[in-house]
């Protein structure tokens, strides 16, 4: 397992979409294992494939203190609610603002074998997933807010 570099905001690849994962292999293990370390290097909560480069549909959640969730080809069946939290990004360092997202949040995915299976979260951990999901349509948490967009626009200059 490694840290890989975290891609930064003002890269194309931020804003670019995901492939879904079709073979679950070595090569995707890997992926997630460096993820997992490069995420807990960072001390992040969440962290998605593009972040470290690869244009994958696969994110990771922090569901618990310690406890990580590796999520594959993620649809979202269900939300219900709004909060309005804080939010920051591995991304994008040293921003934070505050975010409208679904309390509540039900999945779909794939395990790193291809199993499916649903996923329930609330509050917090809704947040991380809907961020995560994000990512993988090239979606940051700054086009959702006039502050967030003032600024984006210093590193993409829109
Ligand atoms: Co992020």
């Amino acid at each position: 397992m490694s840290v890989r570099n975290v891609v930064k905001i003002g890269s194309e690849t931020l804003r670019k979409k995901s492939k879904p994962v079709v073979n679950f292999d070595d090569s995707l293990h890997t992926l997630l294992d460096d993820m997992k370390n490069t995420m807990e290097e960072k001390n992040g909560v969440g962290i998605a494939a593009v972040q470290v480069g690869t244009l994958r549909r696969a994110i990771i959640v922090e569901v618990k203190e310690g406890e990580y969730l590796e999520i594959v080809n993620p649809v979202i069946i269900k939300t219900k609610g709004k909060v309005t939290d804080s939010e920051g990004c591995l991304s994008i360092p040293d921003f934070y603002c505050d975010v409208t997202r679904p309390k509540y949040v039900m999945i779909k995915a794939q395990d790193r074998n291809g199993k499916e299976f649903t996923f329930e979260a609330k509050d917090y951990t809704a947040r991380c997933v809907c961020h995560e999901i994000d990512h993988l349509d090239g979606i940051l948490f700054v086009d959702y807010t006039d502050e967030g967009k003032k600024y984006r626009s210093k590193f993409e200059g829109k």
